[in-house]
């Protein structure tokens, strides 16, 4: 069976969805970014990395990109920063790795002859719905340095479907809980604070709404891809 990498492979939705590729049968190729701990973030916490190539490096690095796709059939495309608040003050990194590191995996995958790119966008490129719910016509609204940086990336993705055909696909997930997630979020906070013993709970603003996703629905809905082209399966 042909490999399939998955980028960001390192990080909370990444690593379930590794986990549920090798599950299906898949050989994967899992990037983790490099750094000089030898850590493969939630990797290194797997029951078993049977199936899985684990790769370290960087996808702002274009000659790394272009190994990296090397005898790939399908990519997954997770790395990112993602933090809103770090894209306030550290808005330069945002641009080099979300939309550059795009920019390269699109690339390497183009010229790797990759049969199908996914990659992954947020709910966030919407900013504060103007109609619920958000459909795809819902307008672009960057409201931080992280939605402008995700909807260059997918400008910069669409572009190379559009000129050069690569087959692509964009998955813009709304907000996802589940084990691994960063215990900053608004779940494990309320979880952690029950867990402590408090009788009220003490959040920020709460007059924001959110859609959840469980990150195993988000995982299958990614997993779906493989089986149907760019355009028959919205979303
Ligand atoms: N978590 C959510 O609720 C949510 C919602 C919508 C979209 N998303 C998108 O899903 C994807 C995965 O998000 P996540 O929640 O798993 O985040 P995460 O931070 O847990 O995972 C992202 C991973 O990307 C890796 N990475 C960052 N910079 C890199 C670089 N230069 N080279 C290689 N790897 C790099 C990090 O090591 C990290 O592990 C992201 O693209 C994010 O924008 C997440």
């Amino acid at each position: 069976m042909a490999k399939v990498l998955v980028t960001g492979a390192d990080g909370f939705i990444g690593s379930h969805l590794v986990e549920h590729l090798v599950a299906e049968g898949h050989e994967v190729r899992a990037l983790a970014q490099y750094n000089s701990f030898n850590s493969w973030g939630w990797l290194d916490h797997l029951p078993s990395l049977d199936g899985v190539e684990v790769v370290s490096g960087d996808i702002r690095d274009a000659q790394f990109c272009t190994t990296l796709t090397q005898g790939v059939e399908t990519v997954f495309h997770l790395a990112a920063l993602i933090a809103i608040p770090y894209s306030y003050v550290a808005p330069d990194s945002y641009v080099e790795t979300n939309v550059r590191g795009t920019l390269n995996i699109c690339q390497a995958a183009l010229n790797a002859g990759c049969a199908r790119v996914i990659h992954t966008s947020t709910s966030e490129v919407y900013g504060t719905a103007r109609y619920v719910p958000i459909d795809e016509a819902h307008p672009l609204q960057p409201q931080s340095p992280y939605s402008a940086s995700k909807i260059g990336a997918d400008a910069i993705a669409m572009s190379f479907q559009s000129a050069f055909e690569l087959p692509l696909t964009i998955a813009r997930p709304f907000n996802t809980y589940g084990p691994r997630q960063s215990a900053r979020a608004v779940i494990p906070t309320i979880i952690a604070q029950i867990a402590a013993g408090a009788t009220q709970i003490k959040l920020g603003d709460v007059t924001p709404t959110r859609d959840f996703n469980y990150v195993l629905d988000t995982c299958r809905g990614f997993f779906l891809k493989l089986f149907f082209g760019p355009r028959e399966l919205a979303g």
